[in-house]
């Protein structure tokens, strides 16, 4: 093990593989997070439910498994679902996957639990709508005060070959049916992890459009977006989540205080760069931090949850080098960042491990880089932005979470930095640029 790689502040599993962030809910004064998690090969070949509990959102207890797929109806995996308390249980929505002869088969499904310790399995709630393939998966499950029932969203393709959103209708939460198509793409073959709910009284949905080859029944890319408003047009006018290379599946809940926080897969990873980043670890992937929603300029903004600050320590030396140039040497890959201006920045750039990684701005675009590790060549995403006033930075080990103005744009990565010293090198910012460096305190 290098020890290098080793999240310190991320939530990742102790083995097997992590993808998608599940059942995300505030029960009996605890945070739970289940996620999708393979606990016997760091691949996609089984799936079941792993759970992780904290009080405070940032020290975080394993509890191991919560639901395995144990019933016919979900034998070949327990996928993707939502959390949501009712009458005082906590509810956990999911989809069986059974695939018999290469058929598959997807069902949702209910598991109760009154202590937020043991899931008790209610078996399937919803069958697939004759509307649609098997491809119907990933419910999201929300109370609407307004219609006084509850709503489930569901990923899904139509008969067509295209994706969809299904939406369906329950007045316990436990007896359901279908209702309509909540909206369409005619570009994506489907769409998966849909998540939908308020801010400051305007609807925010959440979706992952998947494109897919149909004939051999394979997914070829996918990717976050957002729609604020109105969800009629699924494939122009939406928003990205985040601009980095690895962000998937985001679920979002809303805690005790009213707070909407999302947390996301923290991968886009192809299976060679799996391979490499876990050679030397028992397990692979790791969830973002947890983030605050916000609706501003009607964009959605992403900014790390207070508490996450509690893990700051002591503040890094800013060395101040002949020309612009400025450098900090964290003793370590994890460190945060912080660099605000009043005035709009123009030509700055952050080059960090040992030059693998960078982020410049230059005329209205924001360009990060890193290196990628099956090629070794430098690869880079960009966004534009029409100004730059600050620039926040959580890197852990192998990560990093860049969120700029304020949370307005984001951009997630992993890194893959191994056994090099750290060594930021700061260009191109003004004297009265206030930079803040610190170094973080692993609560895990
Ligand atoms: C998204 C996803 C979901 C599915 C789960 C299976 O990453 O493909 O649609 O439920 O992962 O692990």
């Amino acid at each position: 093990m290098t020890g290098t790689l080793k999240q310190q502040y991320h939530l990742e599993p102790p083995q097997g593989l992590l993808n998608d962030p599940n059942g995300l809910a505030y029960f009996n004064n605890k945070y739970h997070v289940f996620f999708q998690w393979n606990k016997f090969e760091k691949d996609h070949s089984y799936k079941e439910w792993g759970h992780f509990e904290s009080s405070d959102l940032i020290s975080w207890e394993f509890k191991y498994s919560a639901i395995i797929p144990d019933q016919n109806y979900d034998k070949n995996g327990v996928y993707s679902g939502s959390g949501l308390v009712i009458d005082n249980k906590l509810y956990l929505f999911y989809t069986g996957n059974n695939k018999e002869n290469g058929q598959r088969e997807s069902k949702q499904c209910l598991a109760v639990s009154e202590d937020g310790r043991t899931f008790l399995k209610q078996g399937v709630i919803l069958h697939t709508p004759e509307q649609f393939t098997e491809h119907f998966r990933d419910p999201k499950v929300f109370y609407s005060d307004s219609e006084k029932c509850y709503f489930m969203l569901v990923g899904a393709q139509r008969k067509n070959g295209k994706g969809a959103i299904a939406l369906c209708s329950s007045v316990d939460g436990v007896n359901w049916e279908y209702k309509d198509i909540l909206c369409a793409t005619e570009q994506y073959e489907m769409i998966e992890c849909p998540d939908m709910f308020q801010l400051n009284n305007t609807d925010v949905l959440l979706y992952n459009p998947q494109k897919r080859d149909n004939t051999l029944d394979t997914s070829l890319y996918s990717f976050s977006a957002y729609k604020i408003g109105s969800f009629n047009d699924l494939d122009n006018d939406f928003s990205l989540l985040d601009y980095g290379f690895d962000f998937y599946a985001p679920q979002t809940f809303s805690d005790e205080n009213g707070r909407r926080i999302l947390f996301a897969w923290m991968s886009r990873m192809e299976e060679e760069q799996e391979k490499i980043f876990a050679s030397d670890t028992p397990y692979i992937h790791c969830l973002t931090i947890p983030r605050e929603l916000f609706i501003k300029n009607n964009m959605l903004y992403q900014r790390p949850v207070k508490e996450l600050y509690q893990l700051l320590g002591d503040n890094i030396n800013l060395i101040v080098e002949d020309g612009d140039i400025k450098r900090i040497k964290p003793k370590e890959h994890m460190f945060y960042l912080r660099i605000k201006n009043n005035n709009c920045m123009q030509n700055v750039c952050i080059n960090f491990h040992q030059d693998q990684t960078k982020l410049e701005y230059n005329r209205n675009k924001v360009k990060f880089t890193r290196k990628n590790w099956v090629t070794n060549k430098p690869e880079s995403k960009t966004c534009n932005l029409k100004s730059l006033s600050e620039i926040e930075i959580w890197a852990d080990n192998s990560s990093v979470e860049i969120f700029l103005n304020n949370g307005e744009k984001v951009f997630s990565s992993r890194i893959f930095a191994l056994n090099t010293e750290e060594d930021i090198i700061l260009k191109g910012f003004s004297e009265e640029t206030i930079i803040e460096t610190k170094e973080i305190i692993s609560k895990l």
